[in-house]
C-alpha cells in the first residue's frame, strides 16, 4: 500500500489522486479486455451490451458507494467492517462469501494472466505466428494446453506474491500511473485500425444494435455478473481499498469515475474484436478463447505487429497484476485483522490456497479437461459460481446492509467527508441501496433459478 501517512497503524492513501488510481487499477483487467468481449460474444452482443451499461450504473455505482462507505467508515478488512458497524450480528457471514469468492477468481484470473505472460514472451521472441489467417486457433492451442499453462499460472503468482512480499506495491501502482494510459492509447489506437476492416459494420452492429428479443434469464445475469466482476465489486474488495482512503476523498465522485473508465475500456476492447470477429469470419461465441484467438489476427494486419502484440501483451499482463492485488489484498488484510497473522504469513496462506486453485484451473485446458462438474471444467465453474453468484449475493447484501442497518448520518458524514462537500444524491442512494439493488439482483436470481441449477 502507499504507506504516507499513518493513522492507527494502518496504512493511508496520501492523496485523492492515489485512491482513484489503485480503485480503477483494480476495476480495469482482464476483466474488460477478456472477458466482456467473450461475455458478449456468447450473449447476443447488443442485448446484452444494454444490459451490462444499465447495471453498472443502475446497480453498480449504488453498491460500490456501499462498499466505499463501509470501507473508509470502519478502516477494516471486510469481515471487520461489517463486525464494526453492527457488532454481535451475523452480517459478517457475508464476508467469508468474498473472502472464498476472492480465491477462486484469483485461481482462474492467474491461469488467464499466464496466458498473456506467455503471448507476450513468445511474440517478443517471434513465436507467435503473425503471417496465416488460420493459425489463430491452433497457436493458442499450442501455447495453451498439457502443462504448459500450469507453467506460466505458476510464474504468474509468483509475480504477484513477489510484488504483495516485497511491498513493492508502491512501485506497480507508480509504474501503472503512466502505464495504464499508455494501454488506453494503445486501445484507442487498435479501435481506429478496426475502422479499417471490412468487418467493421458488422462487427459494430453486432455490438451495439440491441435485439431485445434475445435479452433472456441467462444474458441478465452474465451481463449481471460481468458489471460486478468488472467492478470489482461484491467481495469486499473496494471495502477494503476505501479503507485506506484518505479523509479528503470523494467516495461519490470516485465510485462514478471508476464505473465510467472501466465500462469505457470495455467498450473499447468490443469496438476491438468484433469487426475483427467478423472480418475473419470466426464465431462471436468462441468463449473464453475469444480474445487471444482474435488478436494476433489484428496484429498480422498491422504494419510492426510483432511491436504492438509484444507491448499489448506486456500492459495486459501489468493491469492484471494491479486487479490481482486488489484480489489479493481482501484475504491478507482479513488473515491479519482477524486471525492476528503477521502479514508476511497471510500473503504466504493466500497465495498458497491460490497456486492449488490455480493449478486445477491450469490443467482444466489439459490433464484435467475431461473432468468436469456439473459440465463445467474447474476453470469455468469456479467463473461461473465467483462471478455469476457470489458477486451479486455478496453486492446484495451489502446493499440491504448500508441501506438498512448502517446509521444513516454515518453514510451521510462519509459522502460529505463530514459536512464539508455537498452530496445532493443521498435520497437517491438510500433508495438505490434499499429498494431498487437488492429487488433487481433478486428478481434477477429468480429468475435465472432455471439456469443456475449449472
Ligand atoms: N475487476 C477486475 C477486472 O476487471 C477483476 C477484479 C479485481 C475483481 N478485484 C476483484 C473481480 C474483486 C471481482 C472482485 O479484471
Amino acid at each position: 500500500m502507499t504507506t504516507h501517512q499513518k493513522n492507527n497503524d494502518r496504512a493511508v492513501f496520501a492523496t485523492k489522486f492515489a485512491a482513484i488510481a489503485t480503485t480503477v487499477g483494480s476495476a480495469i483487467g482482464l476483466g474488460n479486455i477478456w472477458r466482456f468481449p467473450y461475455e458478449a460474444g456468447i450473449h447476443g452482443g447488443g442485448a446484452f451490451m444494454i444490459c451490462y451499461l444499465a447495471f453498472v450504473f443502475i446497480i453498480g455505482v449504488p453498491v460500490l458507494c456501499a462498499e466505499f462507505c463501509m470501507g473508509r467508515q470502519t478502516r477494516s478488512n471486510i469481515t471487520g467492517a461489517y463486525n464494526k458497524l453492527a457488532p454481535g450480528s451475523k452480517w459478517h457471514l457475508a464476508g467469508y462469501i468474498g473472502i472464498l469468492a476472492s480465491v477462486l477468481i484469483l485461481s482462474f484470473y492467474s491461469v488467464v494472466a499466464g496466458w498473456t505472460i506467455e503471448y507476450c514472451v513468445s511474440s517478443m521472441f517471434g513465436s507467435l505466428d503473425f503471417s496465416d489467417r488460420e493459425t489463430g486457433h491452433e497457436q493458442f492451442m499450442q501455447l495453451t494446453t498439457g502443462w504448459r499453462p500450469v507453467v506460466w499460472t505458476v510464474v504468474f503468482l509468483l509475480c504477484n506474491f513477489y510484488i504483495l512480499m516485497r511491498g513493492v506495491t508502491k512501485g506497480i501502482e507508480r509504474a501503472s500511473y503512466i502505464l495504464m494510459p499508455l494501454l488506453f492509447i494503445l486501445l484507442v489506437a487498435f479501435c481506429i485500425n478496426s475502422f479499417t476492416l471490412p468487418g467493421f459494420t458488422e462487427g459494430i452492429t453486432f455490438l451495439f444494435s440491441p435485439d431485445f428479443s434475445k435479452i433472456d434469464a441467462s444474458v441478465l445475469l452474465g451481463a449481471l455478473g460481468q458489471a460486478f466482476f468488472s467492478l470489482s465489486l461484491g467481495l469486499g474488495c473496494m471495502t477494503t481499498y476505501a479503507s485506506y482512503f484518505n479523509n479528503n476523498s470523494r467516495l461519490g465522485k470516485t465510485a462514478v469515475m471508476t464505473a465510467t473508465l472501466d465500462s469505457l475500456v470495455a467498450i473499447l476492447a468490443g469496438v476491438i474484436i468484433f469487426p475483427a470477429v467478423f472480418s475473419f469470419g470466426l464465431s462471436p461465441e468462441a468463449g473464453p478463447t475469444l480474445v487471444f484467438e482474435v488478436l494476433p489476427f489484428i496484429f498480422n494486419q498491422l504494419p510492426g505487429g510483432v511491436v504492438w502484440s509484444t507491448l499489448f501483451f506486456l500492459l495486459l499482463f501489468l493491469a492484471s497484476l494491479t486487479s490481482t492485488i486488489s484480489m489479493s489484498e481482501i484475504s491478507i488484510t482479513f488473515f491479519c485483522e482477524e486471525k492476528r497473522m503477521s502479514r508476511k504469513k497471510a500473503t504466504i496462506v493466500s497465495s498458497l490456497i491460490a497456486l492449488f486453485g490455480g493449478l486445477l484451473c491450469a490443467l482444466s485446458f489439459g490433464p484435467l479437461s475431461n473432468f468436469t462438474i456439473f459440465g463445467h471444467t474447474f476453470f469455468s465453474l469456479f467463473d461461473y459460481l465467483s462471478s455469476n453468484i457470489c458477486l451479486p449475493l455478496g453486492g446484495m447484501i451489502c446493499s440491504l446492509f448500508v441501506g438498512w442497518v448502517v446509521d444513516k448520518r454515518v453514510i451521510r458524514n462519509q459522502f460529505t467527508n463530514g459536512g464539508k462537500e455537498k452530496f445532493p444524491f443521498l435520497r437517491m442512494l438510500v433508495f438505490c441501496l434499499r429498494w431498487v439493488c437488492p429487488t433487481a439482483i433478486f428478481l434477477i436470481f429468480l429468475n435465472s433459478i432455471g439456469i443456475l441449477t449449472l
